[in-house]
This record gives C-alpha cells, structure tokens and sequence, in this order.
C-alpha cells in the first residue's frame, strides 16, 4: 500500500533564466537575472550592492544562453516523460510576454513559445507546475520604475498574469506567484529587481517591494479563480525548520525570531493579513509601509489555495554575534554541529524537512507542495561516458524517506514533490554549470564550452523506479 496519493505529483523544476537561454530571440527583453555575471562580482549584484543594469565588457553571464533549453525542450520533456513525471514545473520569462514589462500588448511568439511546451506536456500527460516569476524582472521597469519598490508593478504584473490565465485556460492549473518570496529581503536585485539608492533605509524599501509583490500576489490568485475556478495558486517560500544553537533561552527566542523573518510574508499570502509580530517589528523601526484598505481586503479575501516550498536545508540560530557561519541558499545560518556539508557546503539535514513540513501544516493548515530539493553537486563523467551519481541518489532516497513519514506518521497532506534542477543547469546562486543537480547530464562548463549534448546519470534510472512505485522502492 502506497502512502503518498494516488495522484502524487512526482516530477522536477526548473526556472527560465537557469535554462532557456535564447536571451534575446523572438522578441525577448532583457531581466535583472540576465545581467548577473558569473564570477567575484556576482554576489554584489546579486544582493544590489553593486548596480549592474546591462551587459558590461570582461564579464560572463550564464543566463544568456544557459542549457539552452529554448531549443531542446523537446528532447528534454522527452527524457523527463521517460522518468515517468507527473508534473514539471518551470517559470515563465516575464520579458518573453512583455519585453519592457508596461506593454499592453504582449509579444505572441513568446506566449506561443510556452504554449508549445505545455502541449508538449500534455502529450505525455505531464501536468505543468508554473512558477510566474522565478527572480525575474524586465530591466525596463528597474530603470524607469525602481521595480517592485513602486506600487505600478501591481498593474504591470496584473496584465501579465491575465494574459496568461486567459492563454493557458486547460493548459496549466497549478501556478505559483512568486518564487522564493522572502529571497527579495536576502537578495534584493536578484529577488525583486531592487538596486539600492545611496543614503535610504533599505529594511523600509525591501519591505515595500514585498508588501507590493503580496498585494500583485492576491490579485493574482483573485484573476486566477476568477478565469477558472479550477486553478490552484500557491505562494512559495525558501523553507527549512530553524534550530537554536543551544537549549539556552537567548538562542531559542533568536531562532523563534530568524524563522517569523522569513515566514511572515507567506503568514500573510496564507492567512490574508500581516501577523502582529511583524506589525510590532515595524513601529519599533519606525517604518511606515504605504498599506492601503484595498490592499487590506484584497489580501484577506485572496488566501493561496497551497503552500509550496524549496527545501535544501535545516538552518541554526544564536543570540551570540561569533559564531561559524554556513553557507546556504542565499540566507546566511549558523552552522550546524552534527550536520554534513554538499561540495558547496550547504548542511544536509533530511530529518529538517519532515520537521520543517510539520511546522508549515501545523501553522497554516493547508496542503503543501515541496518544489525544490536537491543535491548540488561536482559530477565526474567516466572515461565509458557513465556518470555514477550515488551521493545525489543518497542524499534524495533519505530526503524521500523523511518526507513520506511527514506524510505517513504525522499526517501532513502532500500534494507532490520536484526535484531541483533534474537537468543539469546554471546555479542561481554562483553562476556555475559545474554545481549539478540533474538526473540528466548537460556537456557545458561554467565558461560556456561544451556541446549541450544530454546523457542520463545513474541518479535517472533510480529516480524512474521511485516515480513507478510511488515512492515506494528507493533502493
Ligand atoms: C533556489 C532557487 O534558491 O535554490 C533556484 O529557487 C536555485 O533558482 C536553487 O537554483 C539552488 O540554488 P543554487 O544556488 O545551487 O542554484
């Protein structure tokens, strides 16, 4: 007897700026995730430290051409329907749609270009997932409107989401508004487009920007029932269960305190209204966030249908200032004693993911959808052209494991699970190709050699039989 649903969406996801490529084919616009070079000076992009709004010389971006998926798509879903998905979740490019982001009419080649992909889908009765937004932001509405930190990208994100609804009506149910929203407050410019102005008080703009991106966030999920009452749109949150370092009560209230840091935005998309805890953190500030009444009912009355989440990893968290640090999907943590490291030293914990999945249904009560997990990894090709990839298979078998006994033992409602990243390509979070996660090989270096040819790793077969069994035979 299988544990998980019947109809368990088992699959994998990836976001258009990490794979497609084609950057400026058929009438594609530029993005912030663009022109985030690979190298030293990412990070400072990244977080808006250091203003980079076009291509500048001696530098490599990733994203221009990334695995090229705009031209394999098809192979790819192939090898993706080979391994039995049920669904596949991918994001749009919002500068395929609206190249500058304040059009009124959108480009056509790009909407066709997604249409294609999600009858290619369909062929194989694999559901699409999509992600809206996955870190993209035209860099025309960065320059002329300052992105998400101006209340216009409300109208501006409005007339994408409608277009897209209207367009993939019976096409795409399952939709997700923003990735990783609470990335925007570690990485502002890659999360939201936002670059920082000299002299203003960055905690009032990052959290304007966010308030903005909730209320575009009911709104979407109101045009979204409204259109087809059959859709179900979900927020989604870079996760992982806080721990404090020490049972000491200093280090238990700081870790009650790092995890409302990141959960109060999905409080908010799940629960309709801002949580008191975070009202409280404003008037200490002294921040005043430009919240209208319409924003008030439009958030109440636009709860998400679902929680979806990215898990890589637990995180630690201390009132003391000195203390190793780990790295980590782009929010910094303590590091972890008794926690083993990836070759990018992200911590893993599988047992942090059953708790973290109990906490997320404890607090909201809905059911979730974990749509990131995975390995980074450095893979080594064999001389016979195998790649024996057992540390990914390790690391999802154990994951997979935790995740059914949430399920199973504690009673935690799950709508599906996608791999990080099944193909291999570009990290978001370094630029590289060589940080692999996919269960398919991609023939690209992180200077943009190679021949994009695709292969299987070992990791695809295995996942294949997971699929089959329903998450039963992880052997
Ligand atoms: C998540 C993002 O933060 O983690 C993905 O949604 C990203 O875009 C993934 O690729 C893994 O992070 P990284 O830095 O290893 O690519």
């Amino acid at each position: 007897m299988s544990r998980l649903r019947k109809d368990f969406l088992w699959g994998g996801a990836t976001a258009a700026n990490q794979c497609e490529g084609a950057y400026n084919l058929d009438g594609r616009g530029l993005a912030n995730v663009d022109v985030i070079p690979h190298g030293k000076e990412r990070f400072n992009v990244v977080t808006g430290k250091r203003k980079m709004l076009e291509f500048e010389e001696g530098f490599y971006y990733p994203a221009q051409n990334a695995i090229d998926m705009y031209h394999h798509y098809k192979e790819d879903i192939a090898l993706f329907a080979e391994m039995g998905f049920k669904t596949y979740r991918l994001s749009i490019a919002w500068t395929r749609i609206f190249p500058k982001g304040d059009e009124l009419e959108p480009n056509e080649a790009g909407l066709q270009f997604y249409e294609n992909i999600f009858k290619e889908c369909k062929k194989y009765g694999i559901e699409p997932l999509v992600t809206i937004t996955h870190f993209d932001c035209p860099i025309h509405l960065i320059k002329e409107y300052g992105s998400w930190r101006n209340r216009e990208m409300i109208t501006f994100y409005e007339r994408l989401v409608r277009v897209l609804f209207t367009r993939y009506k019976g096409l795409v149910k399952y939709w997700l508004t923003f990735n990783e929203i609470n990335v925007l407050l570690h990485a502002p410019f890659m999360g939201a487009g936002i670059v920082f102005e000299e002299g203003e008080d960055q905690d009032t703009v990052k959290y304007q920007a966010a308030h903005h991106e909730l209320v575009a966030s009911a709104l979407a999920t109101k045009i979204a029932h409204e259109i087809d009452p059959e859709n179900m749109v979900g927020c989604m949150l870079a996760a992982g269960a806080v721990y404090p370092l020490t049972p000491k009560p200093e280090d238990v209230f700081a870790s009650v305190e790092m995890s409302r840091g990141n959960l109060f935005l999905i409080d908010v998309q799940s629960w309709g209204y801002y949580p008191s805890y975070f009202l409280k953190e404003l008037e200490r500030k002294n921040i005043k966030l430009d919240i209208t009444e319409e924003d008030k009912k439009l958030l109440k009355e636009n709860p998400v249908d679902f929680i979806s989440f990215s898990y890589y990893s637990s995180r630690v968290a201390t009132a003391e200032k000195t203390v190793e640090q780990s790295e980590g999907n782009l929010i910094n943590t303590v590091k972890n004693p008794y926690l083993e490291a990836s070759d990018w030293g992200w911590q893993i914990d599988p047992l942090g993911l059953r708790t973290t999945m109990n906490e997320l249904y404890d607090r909201y009560q809905k059911p979730l959808f974990i749509v990131e997990n995975g390995l980074g990894a450095y893979d080594k090709v064999e001389e016979n052209g195998e790649i024996i990839d057992d540390y990914r298979i390790d690391y999802l078998r154990a994951h997979i494991e935790a995740m059914r006994d949430a399920v199973d033992i504690d009673g935690v409602d799950l709508l599906g699970y996608t791999t990080w990243g099944p193909i291999d390509l570009v990290s978001a979070g370094t630029g590289e190709m060589t940080k692999r996660y996919g269960f398919i090989y991609v023939d690209r270096d992180d200077y943009g050699n190679g021949t994009l040819a695709r292969s299987k790793k070992k990791s695809f077969d295995w996942y294949k039989k997971v699929i089959a069994s329903n998450g039963e035979d992880l052997a």
